[in-house]
């Protein structure tokens, strides 16, 4: 009785959102990931949705997503703690300390690979031009969306928490762009190395510039997540309740 009650509590709604789905099961990232269905950029779509968008069965998947969440001990390592109940302050904090920081120790580290492997197999093999100019371009766009946000977005965020300063919304939807812009060059990415497929590697050093792409990939999945589907709801949220005129001290209706 007991576990037909657990697994009744257990059942997926193919309508809940791919960002809210992460959120309240981190286990379903790994399927995620694996079938590429979009829980970042693409977090506020329906598991319904991006299951008719790759042609999976709804039914299928969901019943495998359950069975993820039966056996736990299975499972990679995973974000455990919930963001959702950190305050918007420490959920920057982490979000500085477990993805910017990263990116800017890996970010030039692949580049080099990159320059690498393209010296020695460029003449032979073209793509490896499109590969490093996709890459270059992505990580140029990157650095400078990690300052704007350390800058600028994150400490109106932790002002917005502490005194109810409004954020502006084009500032947030600039974001949202810039994610959007990154999500396109993963694609392309991927394409362009036939999903980082380690049998198709030219010689060690390409093997580990695919191995190093791959987990670029899930880290930036995760931290996109984390921004477009925990971070900007919140503050759109907090921006609200400091629009209303109860929460201004009464005022214009
Ligand atoms: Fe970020
Ligand atoms: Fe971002």
């Amino acid at each position: 009785m007991q576990i037909v009650e657990r697994r009744l509590m257990n059942r997926i709604d193919a309508n809940i959102t791919l960002g809210r789905l992460v959120n309240e099961r981190p286990a379903s990232v790994s399927l995620l990931e694996r079938l590429r269905l979009d829980y970042c950029c693409g977090g506020a779509q329906t598991l319904a949705e991006a299951c008719a968008r790759r042609g999976l069965d709804q039914h299928t998947v969901c019943a495998v997503l359950e069975a993820l969440e039966e056996t736990p001990a299975q499972l990679p390592e995973l974000e455990e703690f919930d963001w959702r109940r950190a305050s918007l302050g420490e959920l920057c904090d982490h979000i500085v300390e477990r993805h910017h920081e990263g990116l800017r120790r890996e970010l030039p580290r692949i580049e080099e690979l990159l320059r690498t492997v393209v010296r020695v197999h460029g003449p032979g093999h073209a793509g490896l031009h499109d590969l490093q100019r996709t890459f270059v371009g992505m990580s140029e766009e990157l650095l400078p969306h990690l300052e704007l946000e350390e800058r600028v977005f994150f400490p109106a965020a932790r002002k917005l928490e502490v005194d109810g300063a409004v954020v502006d919304e084009p500032l947030l939807q600039k974001h949202e762009h810039d994610h959007e812009h990154v999500g396109d060059s993963l694609t392309a990415l991927r394409e362009l190395t036939s999903d980082y497929r380690a049998d198709r590697a030219l010689c060690g050093t390409h093997r580990a510039l695919l191995d190093a792409l791959r987990s670029l990939e899930q880290d930036l999945h995760q931290h996109i997540h984390e921004e477009n589907n925990v971070l900007l709801p919140r503050v759109r949220a907090l921006n609200a309740m400091a629009s209303t005129p109860t929460a201004n001290g009464g005022g214009e209706p």
